[in-house]
């Protein structure tokens, strides 16, 4: 009764990830619209301008570049690159459908077919192979005009239109996919609300009012979602999306300890209580007051809430990349550069080229926190090493470093399922290298698969496979036990 688990089940989802805009390209082919993801330029500063004053929307202008626009072609090879997931042996493929190849403008009453057969296609493609589709409705890529005209997901007309793109693909893709996501890492406003929310400067994103209604309007679309598709067919399996970063103190300071545990609260659990407990943590009333919030300034009906208690998600997917420290006594007050949720610097850890820190444990931590908080099924959908890749002459790349970090964090996983951890699967991200989302840079890659193109958009696009490659077969191929 009480046997320790010491193997990673059967039937467990080892796969990996992507998003639409990070890699389809073809930005405005198909009768596609264009996304917010459009109009980001490439290159670090990409987040500083777009959280800029100044920043307008432009699809186009001769200072930057728009890398998103041609993302690695997938739109045209997605056929050779499912298949490069097939020869790893991947037993599901996560993935997003742009909302703008569905609806163009985002507002329209009509979907736009040319879109919706694109994703026949490419499901089709992955069923072709066994492989299980796992979809992100909506993962950073809201149509423009939504942000432009509407002012992003502050605006409750948003769920109406989220409703109606989640109906069409719901009830044209029950049959053959079972595993759905609602917003990828709907709690990321903390730090970029231009991605997950449409939210610049000019449209209120320096204002917290605005981000906490835009979640509580994604909470109700959420809600919704959850709701067609249980009605389609019960035994869809639909999850929540968050970004989780474990959050050390820095010391014993019971200072530090509060403040992290408040840290924790906000940043790991308000959304994901939320969706997955159904109603609003006791922690909310806290966390606006600190954010200068006026509750009764937020639009909240009881229909709302009893959609939102109605219609709590199966599962809890989640990205983990790093962990964070807290300490707010500012003595060792120096942040980790890069590290993309701010945080001073863990000295007992390693940081990627990026400046993210290494944390394997963390992820152990992750798990265990997740499962004891909430006793739901846990799905890894992000996990990885953004890394500069060399070509050998020879066309061979040895990306060991990026064995490493999986191999260790794999690790990580077995332990939390001896632990007790009910976990179902792990993607890991950007299994085929794509356009960075926070730097618009080709060349922070963490695929399986390399993609012959630079950060200037120069390059063949051919594919080939690195060392990781023939590595994670391997680990497929022995449900994690050789590694
Ligand atoms: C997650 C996002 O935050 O991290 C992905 O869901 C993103 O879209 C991934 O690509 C890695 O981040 P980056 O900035 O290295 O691409």
């Amino acid at each position: 009764m009480f046997d320790i688990k010491k193997k990673f089940p059967d039937g467990f989802l080892w796969g990996g990830a992507t998003a639409a805009n990070q890699l389809e390209g073809a930005w405005d082919k198909g009768g596609k619209g264009p996304s917010i993801a459009d109009t980001l330029p490439g290159g670090k500063e990409r987040f500083a301008i777009a959280n800029s004053q100044k920043f307008d929307w432009k699809l186009d202008s001769k200072e930057y570049t728009y890398p998103n626009h041609r993302g690695i072609d997938y739109y045209y090879r997605f056929k050779e690159d499912i298949k490069l997931f097939a020869e790893m042996g991947f037993k599901c493929y996560r993935f997003s459908i742009a909302w703008s190849r569905i609806f163009p403008q985002g507002d329209e009453e009509i979907p736009n077919e040319a879109g919706l057969r694109f994703y026949d296609r490419l499901i089709d493609e992955c069923l072709k192979y066994d492989i299980e589709p796992v979809i992100t409705i909506s993962h950073y890529e809201l149509p423009l005009n939504l942000a432009k005209s509407y002012g992003g997901w502050k605006n409750r007309d948003l769920i109406k239109f989220y409703e109606r793109f989640a109906h069409v693909v719901l009830e044209r893709y029950h049959s053959k996919v079972r595993y759905w996501m609602t917003f990828n890492e709907i709690n990321s406003a903390f730090h970029f609300p231009v991605m997950s929310q449409g939210l610049v400067p000019s449209s209120g994103a320096n204002d917290f009012t605005n981000i906490v209604q835009s979640w509580h309007n994604q909470f109700v679309a959420s809600a919704l979602a959850v709701k067609i598709g249980h009605e389609l067919d019960e035994h869809l399996q639909i999850g929540c999306m968050i970004l989780y970063a474990t959050s050390y103190a820095y010391d014993a300071n019971p200072i530090n300890q509060y403040a992290n545990l408040k840290q924790m609260q906000d940043f790991n659990f308000f959304c994901a209580d939320v969706q997955v407990r159904g109603k609003y943590p006791q922690t909310t009333a806290r966390m606006l007051k600190e954010h200068d919030v006026d509750p009764t300034a937020l639009e909240i009906t009881d229909k709302d809430l009893e959609l939102i208690t109605q219609n709590t998600v199966d599962y809890i997917g989640f990205s983990y990349y790093m962990s964070r420290v807290t300490d707010v006594t500012s003595e060792h007050g120096e942040g980790v550069s890069g590290n993309l949720i701010g945080g001073v610097a863990n000295p007992f850890l390693k940081s990627s080229d990026w400046g993210w820190q290494i944390d394997p444990k963390g992820l152990q931590i992750a798990l265990n926190e997740l499962y004891d908080r909430y006793q739901k099924p846990l799905f890894i959908v992000e996990n990885g090493l953004g890394a500069k890749d060399i070509v050998e002459k020879d066309g061979a790349i040895h990306d060991d470093y990026r064995i490493g970090y999986l191999k260790q964090h794999i690790e990580a996983m077995r332990g939390a399922i001896a632990d007790g951890v009910n976990l179902m699967g792990y993607t890991p991200w950007g299994c085929i290298d794509l356009v960075s989302a926070s730097t618009g840079e080709m060349s922070k890659r963490y695929g399986f698969i390399y993609v012959d193109l630079d950060d200037e958009g120069k390059g063949t696009l051919d594919r080939s496979r690195k060392d990781s490659f023939y590595w994670y077969k391997k680990v497929i191929e022995s449900n994690g036990e050789e590694l």
